[in-house]
């Protein structure tokens, strides 16, 4: 980082300790300690984590970056204050929220995911866009996962920041998230150079699943074995595990990897067997996907399952998608 990111940074690590103390520490984190306690989240992933409260003030932050000595406009450019526009005073941003450190792919503090704990809206309020928390590069937790990522090859890949803090109280280590749903060009990139396969493990409703179904694609089409963990019903990770216990969820890690593409071949098979214009439609994505697996042996167990599923001969199937020899459509 440069020495001006350097100095935004330097703003984070300082009031991502004062937020965190002040949850754990005082009257003013009471009720957000006992939230986040209730959910299951343990004093020590909070603050392993260094999760924090912004007190519910006006001026709170503003005063102690200013008090600290650090420059307000800086503060302003890191994203952690608010600016009023006509007489450009200075406000805070965040107010009366849990407050979520994200750390770039080194390791520095660059911005927060803060969720409200009474009910206000919106109910995570992040960092804006500013020169060192750029949505689209950005990957939760990736510093902290890289080693199990390398080890495993294997990313996986979950929606909420909260779902991945709990995951890590668990013994899977590999999990990064992005910052909402959309799978930028450079996120692609990061994820094509950290492993070979991606493991999607999104909410169990209607939002998660089809982000599900849009991001595979995308990860297929750029060469890497794209493999899905489904929820059930109504459920994400963190509810997962707090309904039936980390061993139950690294089981389902373990165990419950179903491809991609088999994965999209069951949930369209549905509306394809009705419907005979949506039946052939569906068969033609699926053959598309099919071409951009490079190992014969799954490309082969794929084919059959479609084949199966959709009672269709696995010789039209195969037609086409002829057998990669080596290279990859
Ligand atoms: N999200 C957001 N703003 C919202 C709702 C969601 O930015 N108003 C993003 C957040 O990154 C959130 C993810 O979408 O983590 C998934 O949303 P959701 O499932 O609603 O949130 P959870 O992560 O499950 O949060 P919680 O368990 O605290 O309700
Ligand atoms: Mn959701
Ligand atoms: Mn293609
Ligand atoms: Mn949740
Ligand atoms: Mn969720």
């Amino acid at each position: 980082a440069s020495d001006s990111e350097m100095q935004l940074i330097r703003i984070h690590e300082y009031m991502t300790d004062l937020y965190h103390h002040i949850l754990m520490h005082t009257k003013e984190g009471e009720s957000a300690l006992e939230y986040l306690e209730d959910r299951g989240f343990t004093s020590e992933i909070i603050r392993k984590e260094k999760i924090g409260i912004a007190p519910d003030m006006r001026d709170f932050t503003k005063n102690a970056l200013s008090d600290k000595g650090f420059s307000l406009e800086l503060a302003f450019q890191a994203g952690i204050i608010s600016r009023n526009e006509e007489n450009f005073s200075y406000y805070d941003r965040f107010n009366g929220r849990i407050m979520i450190p994200i750390r770039n792919h080194q390791g520095y503090i660059v911005g927060y995911t803060a969720r409200s704990v009474d009910g206000r809206e919106p109910k995570y309020l992040n960092t804006p866009e500013t020169s060192i928390f750029q949505k689209r590069r950005l990957l939760y937790n990736l510093s902290d996962a890289r080693k199990d990522i390398r080890k495993q090859d294997e990313v996986i890949l979950m929606e909420g920041h909260l779902d991945i803090v709990k995951v890590k109280m668990t013994s899977v280590g590999n999990v990064i998230g992005l910052m909402g749903t959309a799978l930028s060009e450079q996120h692609i990139q990061s994820l094509t150079r950290l492993a070979s396969n991606v493991t999607l493990m999104f909410d169990g409703d209607d939002a998660g699943q089809s982000a599900q179904l849009s991001l595979g694609g995308d990860l297929l089409e750029a060469g890497l074995n794209v493999f899905v963990i489904s929820m059930p019903k109504g459920m994400d990770p963190d509810e997962y595990i707090e309904k039936n216990g980390k061993t139950a969820f690294e089981n389902l890690v373990k165990n419950e990897k179903r491809h991609y593409i088999h994965f999209k071949a069951e949930y369209l098979l549905e509306e394809s067997m009705n419907n005979d214009m949506a039946f052939s439609n569906n068969i033609r994505t699926l053959t598309e996907h099919l071409k951009h697996v490079r190992d014969q042996v799954i490309k082969d167990r794929l084919i059959q399952h479609i084949s199966q599923l959709y009672k269709v001969d696995r010789q039209s199937i195969e037609q086409n998608v002829p057998a990669s020899a080596g290279g990859y459509a």
